[in-house]
């Protein structure tokens, strides 16, 4: 089958880059991207296109020329599914909040709504491609709410999981490592697979595009996100060793990381890794043993994010301790909100856990991030629901540039790896805080002996 109509449920962080990279690589296909919130899909189809709702570096170029030609952001699901050949459901799978399985299971419920709204409105046959992260054997349950429509469409359900990280979504998609495709061994499920290899292969070498059964590809990517999380907790729990040793973590790092076994990458110690993904995968990976009766997977897997917890937690306390065990009144600098550099993606980030125990310990948190709004920040110290809003509201103070956020503070907290940070006029900074003026680098990117010319008493993760 020729695709030439593609629909995408969901226009969040992974449904608007993956679809812009794919109209501007397809001229031949046209690509609609729908969803539920008119907020969201006004912003993509704003007139500025720099107001997009997703700040992801070269993203905004892509869409600005695609759309409007053959890319299409639309809040009318049902005319979009009914035109396109090939559905895919890019909507979160959150971590379940309630009832069987909550704290730990994904939340399959956008999922199922996407189905009997694909089951209800499909006249002809269709594709259904998950592109969400899903437990494994999720296609088998979006299969049966399809097959049982009786008007008689069939539907081929292909798993190609995501792997773009944020911040680097766009050259993440323009070079993939790989496309992964699953689908059925059938006849009918082959010529499927081969119509989305199709897609991929206008700008994705073939050697790259590799297919599975659907079951190896769900599993594969909960999978490649439970090692990519388990490397940090394994180098964070290093951090506090090296910390007690006399050992420096960047120099083990690197040590490790020129084995070609180990490899390099994906062993920075930090704060503790956040994003919308690593923890709600693991936790969903974990509850899966668990309903298979894998007692020992299931804690095995789990103690990432126990270790990733601790991590957080450890930091914070430090601060604590190094300000003479109180922070009461006084004002914390937070240099970054984001949970990494270059998103304005927050969640699941470090840095609200981080101010959430400060501000339980009376501090006042001064917060500048290149790409975060202040109603950003309260809206995920709220959503812990540790006090009232108003509570919140009194213990952030937000700023348009680093140094006001700096002024007066008794300490620094580096919680995202802005590039910017490390270009700053350190010495303004230490001549406008009390002293002595503390640094506590969750992302050791600043230089110490830099900085403890200048005055500061700085502190890294893991040295
Ligand atoms: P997101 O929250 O940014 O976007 C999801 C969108 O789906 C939202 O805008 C929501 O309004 C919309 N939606 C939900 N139900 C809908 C419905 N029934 N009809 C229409 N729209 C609906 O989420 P995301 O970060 O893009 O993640 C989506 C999926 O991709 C998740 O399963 C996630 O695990 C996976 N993933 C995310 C990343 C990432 O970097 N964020 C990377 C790889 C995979
Ligand atoms: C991650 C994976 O890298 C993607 O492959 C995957 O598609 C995605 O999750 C997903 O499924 O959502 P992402 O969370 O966007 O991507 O970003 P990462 O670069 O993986 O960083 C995650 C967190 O780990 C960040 O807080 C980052 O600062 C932290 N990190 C990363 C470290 O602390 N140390 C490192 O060495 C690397």
């Amino acid at each position: 089958m020729k695709i030439t109509k593609i629909c995408c449920i969901g226009a969040g962080y992974v449904g608007g880059p993956t679809m812009a990279i794919i109209a501007q690589k397809c001229p031949q296909i046209q690509v609609t991207v729908v969803d539920l919130n008119e907020e969201r899909i006004a912003a993509w189809n704003h007139t500025d296109v720099s107001q997009i709702p997703i700040y992801e570096p070269g993203l905004s170029e892509i869409v600005a020329e695609a759309r409007g030609c053959n890319l299409f952001f639309s809040t009318n699901v049902e005319k979009a599914i009914d035109e396109a050949q090939m559905i895919f459901i890019s909507v979160n799978t959150p971590t379940k909040t309630y009832g069987k399985g909550k704290g730990m299971a994904a939340d399959l419920k956008f999922i199922e709504l996407c189905a009997r709204q694909i089951a209800k409105v499909a006249k002809d046959n269709k594709i259904v491609v998950e592109k969400s992260t899903l437990p494994v054997r999720t296609a088998e349950a979006i299969k049966s709410i399809l097959d049982n429509t009786g008007n008689g469409v069939k539907f081929q359900i292909l798993s190609n999981p995501e792997f773009l990280a944020e911040g680097t979504a766009v050259q993440d998609l323009l070079h993939p490592d790989r496309i992964l495709i699953g689908g059925d061994i059938t006849e009918e499920g082959q010529k499927a697979i081969q119509a989305l290899v199709d897609v991929y292969a206008n700008w994705v070498p073939l050697e790259r595009i590799l297919t599975t059964n659907v079951w190896s590809s769900e599993l594969s990517k909960l999978t490649a996100n439970a090692f990519l999380a388990q490397r940090i907790s394994s180098i964070n729990a290093m951090s506090e060793l090296c910390e007690k040793t006399g050992a420096d973590v960047n120099e083990v790092a690197k040590a490790i990381g020129m084995d070609s076994r180990i490899g390099s990458k994906f062993l920075k110690a930090s704060v503790g890794f956040g994003g919308s993904c690593f923890q709600k995968d693991i936790l969903n990976l974990v509850y899966i043993a668990k309903s298979y009766g894998l007692n020992e997977v299931a804690d095995y897997w789990e103690q990432v994010i126990i270790m990733n917890d601790h991590q957080k937690r450890r930091f914070s306390d430090n601060i604590v301790k190094t300000l003479y065990n109180t922070v009461s009144g006084k004002k914390i600098a937070f240099l970054g909100w984001a949970f990494k550099k270059d998103t304005n993606d927050t969640r699941e980030s470090a840095a609200i856990y981080v101010a959430d125990d400060l501000i339980s310990e009376n501090a006042t948190i001064a917060v500048y991030d290149p790409k975060v709004v202040r109603k950003k920040v309260l809206a995920d110290l709220d959503y812990l629901e540790t006090r009232t809003t108003e509570a919140n509201s009194n213990s952030i103070l937000s700023f348009e540039t680093p140094y006001e956020a700096c002024e007066g503070a008794h300490a620094i907290a580096i919680l995202t790896e802005w590039d910017e940070f490390v270009a700053y006029d350190w010495q303004k900074i230490y001549d406008s805080m009390q002293k002595p003026a503390f640094v506590f680098d969750g992302r050791n990117i600043l230089d110490k002996t830099v900085l403890q010319k200048i005055g500061f008493v700085y502190q890294a993760v893991g040295s």
